[in-house]
């Protein structure tokens, strides 16, 4: 729990986990990154709750697992705090036919998905190959064809300056990877499972990594789909359509696999994969009269 103490710390008190030019690189699936003038790692959500409220009026940056952002920027002089990582999630409550379980913002989604699937709780199989975090998923709706995180969602605890809110689902806005949640520096979320044959909703969640190894570069240097689907078209049917996939700027390359992601062949800077994100745009624009709008984060 949260003392008042800790409240009242000013944002001199953090210089311990406080680190300053900062390369972004290792915080991004890209591995590209320019530099962080004040980039802070709080080691708990206790942590994070007294360092946010010390900065006051200061506009911060919130980082998750940095799977769906490009830094662009050579240097960020706002503040970023990195959402601290977390390892465990917990069972609030079992009733006839539902499981409540609650995890903290930081953990990665992979963990919750594999571990909730061996217990034998249904719902978050979905998510199965979706990178980053709980938090991140939430804000940005992830998911793929078969749903997405706010189908499981039963609420939200967002931090605020003096304490925590807890939204119920029903009172957040989910939408097309995207949600109500952007800006909110989220603590924790609980999901509502269902009980089931453990074998059962692993075979599910195996079923659709499988799914997504065949259609997705998984494990590659990359943020995901890069742009956003138009409605009722793929943007990465588009981009190959137009003959894209393999066209390189530098180092950043258009996936063999997946023509909406963009991958770090090795040594790609953010110019090569803006210069690849405008080319791509140019070229689908040109043939098909269609914007594509980016589904990434570009800081
Ligand atoms: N297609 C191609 N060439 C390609 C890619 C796709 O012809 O290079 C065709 C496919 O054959 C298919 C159609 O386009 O007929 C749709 O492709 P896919 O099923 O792969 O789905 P998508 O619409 O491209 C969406 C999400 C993904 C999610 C997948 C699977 C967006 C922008 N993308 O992709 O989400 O994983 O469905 O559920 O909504 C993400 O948001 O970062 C993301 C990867």
């Amino acid at each position: 729990m949260l003392k008042t103490a800790d409240i009242e710390k000013t944002a001199d008190d953090f210089s311990r986990i406080l680190e300053c030019d900062m390369s972004l690189a290792p915080f991004s699936s890209f591995r590209i990154g320019g530099i962080a003038r004040r980039l802070y790692r709080p080691a708990d959500i206790a942590e994070t709750h007294a360092l946010t409220a010390s900065l006051g009026g200061e506009n911060f940056r919130i980082l998750g697992g940095g799977t769906n952002v490009l830094f662009a920027s050579p240097v960020i002089a706002e503040p970023i705090v990195v959402v601290p990582r977390a390892t465990t999630w917990r069972v609030i409550e079992r009733t006839e036919g539902r499981v409540l379980v609650e995890a903290d913002a930081g953990l990665p989604m992979s963990v919750l998905v594999n571990e909730t699937a061996s217990r034998g709780l249904a719902g978050l199989e979905v998510m199965a190959g979706v990178p980053g975090t709980v938090g991140g998923a939430l804000v940005m709706n992830a998911g793929g064809r078969h749903g997405t995180i706010a189908d499981a969602v039963e609420s939200v605890r967002v931090l605020n300056g003096t304490g925590e809110t807890t939204i119920p689902a029903t009172e957040i806005e989910f939408a097309y990877r995207r949600s109500s949640l952007k800006g909110e520096m989220i603590g924790a979320a609980r999901f509502a499972l269902a009980p089931r044959a453990s074998e059962a909703v692993r075979e599910r969640m195996r079923a659709i990594v499988d799914e997504k190894r065949a259609s997705q570069p998984l494990g590659a240097r990359c943020a995901g789909c890069v742009f956003h689907n138009p409605p009722g078209i793929s943007a990465g049917g588009l981009i190959d359509e137009a003959g894209l996939k393999g066209a390189a700027c530098g180092d950043a390359a258009v996936s063999e696999v997946h023509a909406n992601f963009i991958v770090n062949r090795g040594r790609a800077s953010a110019a090569d994969v803006l210069a690849l994100i405008d080319k791509i745009r140019g070229e689908v624009g040109r043939r098909f009269g269609i914007t594509l709008e980016t589904e990434i984060e570009i800081w």
